[in-house]
Formats: structure tokens, C-alpha cells, sequence
């Protein structure tokens, strides 16, 4: 493999020094479909007149782009609608070029001009982006960044996406962002061309929407105990506990944020997650519930809610759930959904549908008479009852409806579409039952799982590791790809409180997300994306943008040999060199370096890592306790006598 680098290595040497093409993505992530590098650069002029049609669309991606042309440099950059002499030139094509489609776009690049086309206002965002990424990280600069060489490199690109559908999912449920924190993620994700925010609007933990016709959903709704550590193993909150954390966005917030996106070609998805998930509506209407004393509830603070017996088979503490039997729950739902589909102009709405307990519903004699009177056989049905009506009120407001694949379990409503995340299975069935699919499994998009080693990470239940991401394919073996729209990640935050961790578990997965729902199947190469996520992670660091050097830290792999614990180590990335200590002090490159497994000397209580790029140190330091190693091993060694 490292001959492959080298080859690679020379071509793109040879291709700068000689002005040979090439068909590289550059720096461009996600890879475009086609570029292909020319002779030459286009020097950025002193003076930049940018001539672009006056479309109200476009006006922000053109305020974008003079920015990125204007500060760092301290050019002029002044932008027409009509001017011949312009180098740099946007341009909407007259006839439509359907290759590219809605959002694609054609980018040239001569040592003289820029040009950029599109069909659509869309496209020629999607190239501004590609452009950006085409000059030096220093672009990205908020002040004037002195002595850098300004200009693009010559190129021909076409590139469109591979799926309509590109999302983000971002819980602001668990932990509350502001409207300025989700505007900021909409900007990080826009310029990887992400093209769908799915807002996870309410779940136990709060009620995020103000819904005019039911007040108390967010004035009860949306407020808990504040607390810290780690969520889910938190003390039940007293009654004497101040409701001290949370928070929600007003109509006129949900509408400026909704602007906001649009502005940057993105759609917003709203969620309402009922059946189950709906503690904070009970606490807001306790009368939704279908279990006594649901007016003592209180919104979950990171208590255990739920009692996970083994996989897909759970029961919950507290009923967490709204009623199927009760009509005044599909009149709150009507409310609420009449309301929401006027404030989202996107033509889905998604209605949750996920870890919906039973155990409540199977001892209530209204769900046992609506069974009997509706011939429901099973609670999976009595589930697919109530989604089957909530996907009528749905339609009745001109929206349809996209739930989780629990939608499928019991038989799926008409039209709904279904989001894949129990792996890919219910994504493969819903397709070929002719229902549009949405791919977020968890096994390659729950950004909410740790990213490396629970050594250093912040503790989850899970891993999913940047290349295992990489992987992800959004269309699964034995679905009918007709019916998948594309794919998303999830970033669920319960254990996410502030922006800066937000950053820290979104990038650089998400840039793997990006590519794998943007660019053709066959243009990914785990190596190259790696070199460009390098590239981003300089722009994040001008942008000071938060994200994980996960990839750069080794993989543990603990064996028991016979008793003793065998450490094997190895990276994500290839032409990084481990070094170590098991002596206590910090190991540099001037330490053993890693060549083959180890055993720890049979007193030492810790290995530590680092891992270098070249003379560089580029992981983290990582303290692994021998303790931990037998753990995993499953060695139990009895401890040293005392003095
Ligand atoms: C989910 O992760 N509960 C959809």
C-alpha cells in the first residue's frame, strides 16, 4: 500500500509541475462526480468583479462568496448582473443540462476565468462551495490573512449528487442548542452539501416547539433538572428540584431558522416523536396518557426510563407513551400537526414512531376495547393502528409522513416512508413493499457513538469509528434502489451538553456521511478522503470549529494468551507509527516504537501511546490501565501484596 501513496505521490507532482490532467477530486470533499485538473491557476484579481443573475434565491450563496473573496484577501469584490469583462462568471443555464440535474453544476477554471453553471440557484451554491474548497485554507479566515498566494487551480468539474436525500438528524431534545447553535450546524452542514436538517423536535427529555394551540407544552414541556454526568444513570429528580434547564423556539424562531436554511438549499424535517418518546407532552396534557397518576410525572432529567432487556425488547419505567385508545390523542395530534405543517414548508413530516414500550398499553382496558373493537391481534398492530391514523392527519394537511422503522412492525401506512436505522433491514422491506426509504442505520451513521477508544472517549454505549462510517452504503443489498431517497446520520445528545462536543462528535464522521450520499459509489477511496479531511481539519482549525483527531489514535485489540493479556495495536490510517511506555512516563518518538503485539511486563500498570505522523506527534496520549486490558481479557490477576 505504500508503494500505492508513492505512485499517487508522483503523479500529482507530476501533474502540478507539468500541467498533465488528471481526474482527482483535489481538495473537493465530497468528491465530485468528474474533475479533471488543467494547466495552470487562476490568479485572484486585486479587483474581483463576479458577474451573477439577480436571482432573490442566489443572494446569500453571493454574500457567501464575496465574504470568503473579500476578507481574508482585503479585495474588492464587486458583483453584477450583467458584465462582460467579469472573469468570474455564475451563470444559469438557459436550457437545462439534465446530467446535472436540480443540483449540479459545471465548474471551469481557466488561468483567465471562473466559470460556474447550473440549471438551478442550487447547483451554483453546491459549485460556490466546490470553489471555496478549491483555494488555500486561508480563505477561511474571519480578518485579512496576510502573505498567501490567492488562486484557484485550473480545473474542468461535473458533479451532482448521487441522492436527493443528504441529511443530518440533530436531537435538541436530550440537551437544548439555541437558535444561533442550529443555525451554525445548518452552516457547517451546507458547505458539505447536506441538503436535509431532520430536527428532533420533542422526546421525553423536552418539548422544543411552541405550539400556539397547546401553551403548556412548552411552558411545562420544555424545562427539567439540570444535570451532570453521565445521562441515563442519573437520580430521579425530587419534587423540591428547580426545573432549571432546557428551552424552546418560539414560531417566529422555528420560521427565521426554516429562512435560514432555505437560504443555504436546505430543507428542514420536523419530528414529533409520539406514540412513545412523549413524556414531555404527557407532563404538559398528563390527560393523554392512558396510566394513572401521569399528572405526578415529571420531564425525564437522565433518570433510567426504560428497562433494555435484550436486543428489541425493552419495557418502560414510567408510561413514556400517549395513549392509542383515547380520542383526545389524535385530537392533540391534529393541533399539533396542523400547526407544524404550516410552519415547515417541507413535504414530509416525521412522526417519530421509534422504542414505543408496550407494557402500559397491554394492561389498559381502553387499548384491550380498542383492540377487540378495531380486530387488532397484537400490540405491534395496535402501534400500526395509531400511525395509520396520525398518517391521515398528516395527509390532511397536505404532508406526508416518515417515521422510524418500528412504522413497518404491525403493517405501514399507506404512503409513509420509512427512516432505516435497526441496521438496513426494515430500509430493504420497506422498499420492496414500494415504500420510500431513508438510510440512517446505526451500524455506519449514529454519530452519537463513540468515535475511538472508551479509554479517551467520552463514554457511550457504542462505537462506530470514522472508517467503519466511510462504509456507509446507502443503498443495501437486496433493496430495490428505486425506492431509497438516500441517507442520513443521527446525532442523538444525550450525552452531547454544549456546541463544542456537538462539533467534536459531528466531524469529521459526518464529511464521511457527505461523500457517501454525494458522490458516485465508485469515486470513494478511503485514503484520498483521508487526505481531504485533513484539509478540512485546517479550515476547521481557521474556523475554530471543533472536531475529533479520533482517527489518529490506535485500536486496542486485547487477546487473552493463555493467561497473559496480548495487546495488539493498529490505526484507522495507514503511515502512522505507534510509540509506547509501560514504565508510567510519556512515551515520544524517541520510545519503543510499535512493531508487533505486546505483552505488559508482569508489574506494570499501565501502557501508554502516542502516535506520530513522521517526526510529528498527531494522536492523542493515551493511558490504557493494565486493569483494563485483564478486564477485556476476561484475566483476573490477583493483586500484589502490600508493604
Ligand atoms: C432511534 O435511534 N431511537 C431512532
Amino acid at each position: 500500500m505504500k508503494k500505492y501513496i508513492l505512485v499517487i505521490g508522483c503523479y500529482f507532482t507530476a501533474t502540478f509541475a507539468i500541467g498533465q490532467q488528471s481526474d482527482s477530486p483535489l481538495n473537493i470533499l465530497p468528491a465530485p462526480v468528474k474533475s479533471v485538473r488543467t494547466i495552470g491557476n487562476f490568479k485572484v484579481p486585486k479587483n474581483i468583479s463576479i458577474e451573477a443573475p439577480s436571482l432573490v434565491a442566489l443572494q446569500p450563496t453571493l454574500q457567501f462568496l464575496k465574504q470568503r473573496l473579500s476578507i481574508p484577501t482585503g479585495f474588492n469584490v464587486l458583483i453584477k448582473n450583467q458584465s462582460s469583462a467579469a472573469p468570474i462568471k455564475l451563470i444559469l443555464n438557459k436550457k437545462a443540462d439534465p446530467l446535472i440535474g436540480k443540483e449540479g453544476y459545471h465548474l471551469s477554471v481557466t488561468p483567465s476565468t471562473v466559470t460556474l453553471s447550473a440549471n438551478e440557484a442550487a447547483g451554483l451554491f453546491y459549485g460556490v462551495q466546490s470553489l471555496v474548497q478549491l483555494l488555500p485554507a486561508a480563505i477561511e479566515n474571519s480578518q485579512v490573512a496576510s502573505s498567501n498566494l490567492w488562486q484557484i487551480p485550473c480545473v474542468e468539474i461535473t458533479d451532482y449528487p448521487r441522492f436527493g436525500w443528504r441529511g443530518l438528524m440533530f436531537d435538541v431534545s436530550r440537551h437544548f442548542f439555541t437558535k444561533q447553535e442550529v443555525k451554525d450546524f445548518i452552516d457547517q452542514m451546507a458547505r458539505y452539501k447536506f441538503n436535509l436538517l431532520h430536527w428532533h423536535l420533542t422526546d421525553d427529555e423536552g418539548w422544543r416547539i411552541e405550539i400556539k394551540s397547546l401553551p403548556a407544552l412548552t411552558t411545562k414541556g420544555s424545562m427539567r433538572v439540570d444535570k451532570t454526568g453521565y445521562f441515563g444513570t442519573f437520580w430521579p429528580p425530587l419534587p423540591n428540584e428547580p426545573l432549571n434547564y432546557g428551552g424552546f423556539y418560539t414560531q417566529e424562531d422555528i420560521k427565521e431558522v426554516v429562512q435560514y436554511a432555505k437560504d443555504r438549499f436546505v430543507d428542514i424535517l420536523p419530528e414529533i416523536d409520539v406514540p412513545g418518546h412523549s413524556l414531555a407532552a404527557i407532563v404538559a396534557y398528563p390527560e393523554l396518557s392512558g396510566t394513572a397518576g401521569a399528572e405526578n410525572y415529571r420531564v425525564r432529567s437522565g433518570e433510567k426510563i426504560m428497562d433494555w432487556q435484550k436486543e428489541g425488547s425493552f419495557s418502560a419505567l414510567v408510561d413514556n407513551t400517549l395513549c392509542p385508545a383515547n380520542e383526545k390523542v389524535y385530537t392533540f395530534l391534529d393541533k399539533v400537526f396542523t400547526e407544524v405543517a404550516t410552519l415547515f414548508p417541507f413535504e414530509y413530516i416525521h412522526v417519530g414512531g421509534d422504542e414505543c414500550a408496550k407494557n402500559f398499553w397491554e394492561n389498559n382496558d381502553a387499548v384491550k376495547s380498542l383492540m377487540k373493537q378495531e380486530g387488532l391481534h397484537s400490540m405491534h398492530e395496535v402501534q400500526s393502528y395509531f400511525e395509520k391514523r396520525v398518517g391521515k392527519i398528516i395527509n390532511s394537511k397536505g404532508k406526508k409522513i416518515i417515521g422510524w422503522d418500528e412504522i413497518l412492525e404491525g403493517g405501514l401506512a399507506e404512503n409513509a416512508a420509512v427512516m432505516s436505522w435497526r441496521g438496513e433491514k426494515g430500509g430493504i422491506e420497506a422498499a420492496n413493499l414500494k415504500h420510500e426509504v431513508v438510510m440512517s442505520p446505526t451500524t455506519f451513521t449514529y454519530l452519537d457513538f463513540m468515535q475511538g477508544d472508551a479509554i479517551i472517549e467520552p463514554r457511550v454505549y457504542a462505537t462506530l469509528r470514522l472508517n467503519k462510517t466511510y462504509e456507509f452504503e446507502p443503498v443495501p443489498l437486496g433493496a430495490d434502489p428505486k425506492y431509497i431517497k438516500g441517507g442520513q446520520a443521527n446525532i442523538w445528545t444525550e450525552q452531547i451538553t454544549n456546541t463544542r462536543h456537538l462539533q467534536y462528535m459531528t466531524w469529521p464522521r459526518a464529511f464521511a456521511v457527505a461523500e457517501s450520499v454525494w458522490s458516485p459509489k465508485e469515486k470513494k477511496n478511503w485514503n484520498n478522503f483521508v487526505q481531504r479531511v485533513e484539509q478540512q481539519f485546517k479550515r476547521y482549525d481557521i474556523r475554530e470549529i471543533n472536531y475529533a483527531r479520533s482517527m489518529y489514535d490506535p485500536i486496542f485489540t486485547c487477546t487473552n494468551n493463555n493467561g497473559e493479556p496480548l495487546i495488539s495495536l493498529s490505526t484507522e490510517i495507514e503511515g502512522l507509527d505507534i510509540y509506547y511506555s509501560f514504565d508510567n512516563s510519556f512515551p515520544d518518538r524517541f520510545y519503543p516504537k510499535y512493531t508487533s503485539a505486546l505483552t505488559p511486563p508482569k508489574d506494570a500498570v499501565q501502557l501508554r501511546t502516542i502516535v506520530y505522523k513522521g517526526n510529528q506527534p498527531i494522536g492523542r496520549m493515551i493511558t490504557m490501565p493494565i486493569d483494563e486490558i485483564n478486564k477485556r481479557t476476561g484475566i483476573k490477576k490477583p493483586a500484589p501484596p502490600e508493604e
